[in-house]
């Protein structure tokens, strides 16, 4: 490329190199912040209950008291993402403390819906690792750079090593009490009427725990892998049982799969959805697949939740074969697993329930 002339074509390519920087240190936003999750700095700011100073944070934090200027451009950063705002300390005082924004208290440890348990085990090495594969995968013959990376697919690996499993684990049921809280305050009625549910790949069954206590007479039934399920006991209404998708699901009135076919292929979730079809009732009972899960290409949303759904999809390709759907993509599937019709219930933020009948 030469270098231009014109005054016009030089802001041109500074701009393009200032692009290509961004792009390129775009994961320092992310380790900045599971930095400052592992560190504790939220939960420190968050105790000391008004707007900390750096001196204040330093003496609080464990570490090194010789690298607290660091402590204030790790703090510089995170204000710029939005993670932390500076407060006046009083209305006498100039000086300015740190605080935490609305989206940095739901990484609180002790939040109930804290999504510290995803950050860290979406940014754990385990599985970042497979990003640096990507491009020795698209050459390879491996299902995933997952694959390519570890040997084995994800699930066999979260057998065989138990702090993937455990971190997993842990990160899923974070995400499942945000997703299953909304869902009883907007969504109750999805539940409502049936007898009987199979919460397929379930995990350690946070959302049926919560739908069980909220529905005493429903009787729940979390399906999932017995590495994930062992040693876990049931309640009343809910139990556990270890076992494959692709093999046999319990039969029950519905079905609830919860990000789960956005891990799966095309092929693989006609698969999981005929087996779906097989064990629920018939319509006239109430019989339905409810899936909890993204849909792709909604005109009206805003660049970020544009960004985040194709980040999504990006991880699917990359742990595991799946990947995210538009509304034609999900149609497809419904109807090649021979189920009649569909609703979709955009109410879950970036992701729907769609209820899919026999
Ligand atoms: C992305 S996680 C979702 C967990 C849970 N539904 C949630 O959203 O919190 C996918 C789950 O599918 C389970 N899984 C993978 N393969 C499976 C299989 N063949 N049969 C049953 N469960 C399986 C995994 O162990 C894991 O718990």
């Amino acid at each position: 490329m030469a270098l231009p002339n014109g005054g016009e074509k030089s802001t041109e390519l500074l701009n393009a190199q200032a692009h290509v920087w961004n792009h390129i240190f775009n994961f320092i936003n992310s380790m900045s912040l599971k930095c400052a999750v592992q560190l504790g700095i939220l939960d420190i700011i968050h105790k000391h209950g008004k707007p900390m100073t750096l001196p204040e944070l330093v003496e609080a934090l464990p570490m090194n008291k010789a690298k607290a200027k660091s402590v204030s451009r790790l703090m510089r950063i995170l204000i710029h993402s939005g993670f932390f705002m500076k407060e006046k300390i009083s209305e006498s005082e100039e000086e300015a403390g740190y605080c935490l924004t609305p989206t940095s208290r739901l990484l609180l440890k002790d939040e109930p819906l804290s999504v510290a348990p995803f950050l860290l085990a979406m940014l754990d090495p385990i599985l970042t690792e497979p990003w640096h594969h990507l491009s020795e995968w698209f050459k390879n013959e491996n299902s995933t750079p997952f694959d390519t990376a570890h040997g084995r697919m994800l699930w066999e690996h979260a057998g065989q090593e138990p702090r993937l499993n455990n971190f997993f684990n842990e990160a899923m049921a974070s995400d499942a009490r945000l997703v299953t809280s909304m869902l009883i305050r907007d969504c109750k009625h999805v539940f409502e009427g049936l007898n009987s549910i199979v919460d397929v790949g379930g995990g350690t069954g946070t959302v049926s725990k919560i739908i069980s206590d909220e529905f005493p007479k429903l009787k729940c039934t979390v399906l999932d892998l017995p590495h994930v399920v062992a040693g876990l006991e049931g309640t009343k209404n809910l139990s556990y049982v270890g076992g494959d998708m692709f093999e046999s699901i319990p039969s029950a009135d519905a079905v609830l799969l919860k990000w789960i076919l956005h891990d799966w292929s095309d092929e693989e979730c006609v698969k999981i959805l005929k087996k779906c079809k097989e064990s629920i009732s018939s319509m006239d009972k109430g019989g339905k697949v409810i899936i909890i899960d993204m849909i792709v290409d909604n005109q009206k949303e805003d660049d970020m939740a544009i960004e985040t759904k194709l980040f999504f999809d990006m991880l699917m390709m990359v742990l595991v074969s799946g990947r995210e759907r538009n509304e034609k993509e999900w149609a497809k599937i419904f109807y090649d697993a021979s189920f009649s019709n569909y609703k979709i219930i955009p109410t879950l933020g970036l992701r729907s329930v769609i209820e899919v009948y026999p």
